[in-house]
C-alpha cells in the first residue's frame, strides 16, 4: 500500500512528497542497518584478534624463555625454537593482515607520513627475516651503495609492505636460491625498493590478480606453500594510502619475480 492512502491519491504534489518521504525513510533505515552491521563486524574482528593473539603471546613467551637460557639448547633444538618463533611471528602478522583487510577502505588506516630512510628500512626488514632466509638456505645480496635514501612515507606501513614482499620471496622462491635487494632513485622523483628472486616468477596473466584478496597463483610451489593470499592485497592498500605503488614485473634475465615498491623521494638539495 502507498503511504498517505486517500490523501496521496487526491493531490499529486502531496503524493510526490509522501513518496519522497518514504524513500528517504527507507534509505535512512538502510544506512542505519549498514552502520549496525559494520559495528558488529568490527567488534567481531577485534574479539577474534584478541582470542588468537592471546595464546600466540604465551607460545612466543615460552620460545623466548627457552632461548634466553641459551646453554640448555643444542643446535638442532635451537633451530626448532627459531622456527617456532618465526611461525608465531607469521601468525601474528597474518592476524594483523586480516584485520587490516577487514577494515572498510583506505581511510581507516591511520597514515602518519614523515621522512623515512628507505635503505635503513630495507636493512631492518632483511635482518628481521634473516632466520627465515637461513632456514631455507637462501642468500640475500644487496646492491645498494648509498648509505641513506630518504623518502616521504609512513615508516610503519612501509616496513610492513617490505616485509610482505620479502616474506613472499622467502616462501615462494626455492630453497638455496638467491634474493637480490636494491634501493634506487627513479627519474620521476620516487625511491624504489626492488626485491628480485629466482623462483617460478609470476605468469603475465597473474601479475595484477596476485594483488587481489585471497588470490593465489596456480604455480606448483604456491600449492605446496600454505598461505592465505592476502599479504599482497593488504600491501597494495597500505602503499597506495601513502601515495606509493607496488607491482611485479618481468625479469629480463630468466625466471624469477621482481617486485617494486615506489614511494615519493625527498627532493634532493641543490
Ligand atoms: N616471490 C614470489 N614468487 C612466486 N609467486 C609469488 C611470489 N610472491 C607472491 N607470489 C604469488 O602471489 C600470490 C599472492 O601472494 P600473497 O602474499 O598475497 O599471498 P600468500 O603468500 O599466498 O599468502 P599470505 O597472505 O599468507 O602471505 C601467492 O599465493 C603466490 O602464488
Ligand atoms: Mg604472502
Amino acid at each position: 500500500m502507498r503511504p498517505g492512502g486517500a490523501l496521496h491519491d487526491r493531490d499529486p504534489r502531496v503524493g510526490a512528497a509522501l513518496d519522497h518521504a518514504a524513500l528517504y525513510e527507507a534509505s535512512y533505515q538502510r544506512e542505519r542497518d549498514l552502520e549496525r552491521q559494520d559495528q558488529r563486524r568490527r567488534d567481531f574482528m577485534s574479539e577474534l584478534s584478541h582470542e588468537i593473539r592471546t595464546p600466540l603471546m604465551s607460545i612466543q613467551a615460552f620460545a623466548d624463555l627457552l632461548r634466553m637460557d641459551g646453554t640448555s639448547l643444542d643446535a638442532p633444538a635451537d633451530d626448532l625454537v627459531s622456527s617456532l618463533s618465526f611461525g608465531v611471528d607469521r601468525l601474528n602478522r597474518l592476524v594483523s593482515d586480516l584485520i587490516d583487510l577487514g577494515r572498510s577502505g583506505g581511510q581507516e588506516f591511520e597514515v602518519h607520513i614523515g621522512e623515512v630512510d628507505v635503505v635503513e628500512a630495507l636493512r631492518a626488514a632483511e635482518s628481521l627475516m634473516r632466520p627465515a632466509f637461513l632456514l631455507r638456505g637462501q642468500t640475500v645480496t644487496s646492491d645498494t651503495s648509498a648509505t641513506s635514501v630518504r623518502a616521504i612515507a609512513d615508516p610503519h606501513w612501509l616496513d610492513q609492505v617490505i616485509l610482505t614482499v620479502l616474506s613472499n620471496a622467502n616462501r615462494h622462491a626455492p630453497p638455496a636460491s638467491e634474493i637480490a635487494l636494491r634501493v634506487l632513485r627513479t627519474e620521476d622523483g620516487c625511491v624504489r625498493v626492488e626485491i628480485r628472486d629466482h623462483g617460478t616468477g609470476i605468469a603475465r596473466e597473474d601479475r595484477d590478480r596476485i594483488f587481489e584478496p585471497y588470490y593465489r597463483a596456480r604455480s606448483a610451489d604456491a600449492e605446496s606453500m600454505p598461505g592465505a593470499g592476502i599479504g599482497l592485497a593488504v600491501a597494495r592498500r597500505l602503499i597506495e594510502a601513502q601515495g606509493g605503488r607496488v607491482w611485479v614485473e618481468d625479469c629480463e634475465d630468466g625466471a624469477g619475480a621482481r617486485f617494486c615498491i615506489d614511494v615519493r623521494a625527498v627532493a634532493e638539495q641543490a
